[in-house]
C-alpha cells in the first residue's frame, strides 16, 4: 500500500514536470509565431511579450472554458474588450498599463 501511493506520487510529479516541457518544444514556438500574424499583430514580434499576453488568454480559457472568449481575447492583437475582460477576471488590472504598452508594441 505504501509503495503503491509512493509510485503514484512519483508519477504525478513526473507529469507535472514533463507537461511544461512539452509546451516549450520548438514546434510550439513556431505555432506561436504564426499566431502572431493570424491575430493581425503588425508590430514587432517580441516573443516574451507575445507569450505573456497569450498566456492571459490561455488562463482566461482555463477559467471559463469558452472557445469564444479564447478567440476573442486574441483577436485584433489582444485589443478587444475580451482581452480587457480577461485581465479583469484574472485580477490583473494593476498591470493593465503594462499590457497596453506591450499590445502597442506588438500591434503597430
Ligand atoms: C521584448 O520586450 C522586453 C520588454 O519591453 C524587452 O526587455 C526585450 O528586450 C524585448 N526583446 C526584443 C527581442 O525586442
Amino acid at each position: 500500500m505504501y509503495m503503491c501511493s509512493r509510485n503514484l506520487a512519483i508519477s504525478v510529479a513526473l507529469i507535472l514536470v514533463l507537461l511544461p516541457l512539452f509546451n516549450s518544444l520548438p514546434h510550439h514556438s513556431l505555432a506561436k509565431r504564426s499566431t502572431f500574424f493570424e491575430i493581425e499583430c503588425k508590430g514587432v514580434f517580441n516573443k516574451s511579450i507575445f507569450y505573456r499576453l497569450d498566456r492571459i488568454c490561455e488562463d482566461c480559457y482555463q477559467l471559463f472554458r469558452e472557445p469564444e472568449i479564447h478567440q476573442g481575447c486574441k483577436e485584433k492583437c489582444f485589443s478587444t474588450e475580451f482581452f480587457t475582460g480577461c485581465v479583469e477576471a484574472l485580477l490583473l488590472q494593476e498591470e493593465i498599463d503594462k499590457f497596453e504598452k506591450w499590445r502597442e508594441m506588438l500591434g503597430k
